[in-house]
């Protein structure tokens, strides 16, 4: 399992600090959460702070945009390179295209489904895509708990990827932990996103991700 922490749990007076202790404890990918206050009720960082984060990051970012306008946020994070960048579909008029211009600057482009957006949605997509990120929760915060249909949508997922591109990984985002990670590796997840269990983890951060792993 590909552990990817989300540093919206971090300390953010200290971030450095725990953006490479998640790196050193052996994660995958550093989950970079952005929100607006538009799509999301909730807003973090822009590309100042997250320049910060990959300054202090020896792991690739998994830039996860949870915003209105995707065309403008993925214009101002494509120059810090960041491995992935996910948007929301149902945010997107246009996400053929959407594609084709993350994957022009060399970013590994990814689509985020919400609890209630059926594999389906994406399914003539899917050839054209290197990651898709299921919602276990309602974006906008951390801490929340998880919602068990991810694990039918997974598996739906993973039928549709083992048809059009089997490369296409399979990303599970909110409420992770120790207790679910078996049941979301059994429906072909290969990637979990946790910040609350990583961070509020009481034997520190690389337990947490050995946990996972
Ligand atoms: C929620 C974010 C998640 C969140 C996960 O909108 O996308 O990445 O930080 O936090 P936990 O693991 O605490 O649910
Ligand atoms: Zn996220």
């Amino acid at each position: 399992m590909l552990v990817a922490p989300s540093i919206l749990s971090a300390d953010f007076g200290h971030l450095a600090t725990d953006v490479i202790a998640i790196c050193e404890g052996g994660c995958d990918f550093v989950h970079v959460d952005v929100m607006d206050g538009h799509f999301v009720p909730n807003l973090t960082i822009g590309p100042v702070v997250v320049e910060a984060v990959a300054k202090a990051a020896t792991k690739p970012l998994d830039i996860h945009l949870m915003v209105e306008n995707n065309n403008f946020f993925v214009e101002l994070f494509a120059p810090l390179k960041p491995e992935f960048i996910s948007f929301h579909i149902e945010e997107e008029k246009h996400p053929h295209r959407l594609i084709q211009k993350i994957r022009s600057y060399g970013i590994r482009p990814a689509i985020t489904l919400n609890p209630h957006t059926p594999p389906e949605a994406i399914e003539f997509l899917l050839e054209d895509l290197e990651m898709v990120l299921l919602m276990s929760v309602n974006p906008g915060f951390g801490g929340q708990k998880f919602i068990s249909s991810v694990l039918e949508r997974a598996k739906r997922l993973k039928q549709l990827i083992e048809k059009r591109n089997p490369a296409c990984l399979i990303e599970v985002d909110g409420g992770v932990n120790d207790g679910n990670i078996k049941m979301l590796e059994e429906a072909g997840v290969d990637v979990v996103v946790a910040g609350s269990f990583v961070y509020a983890h009481p034997e520190g951060v690389n337990a947490a991700i050995s946990a996972l792993k």
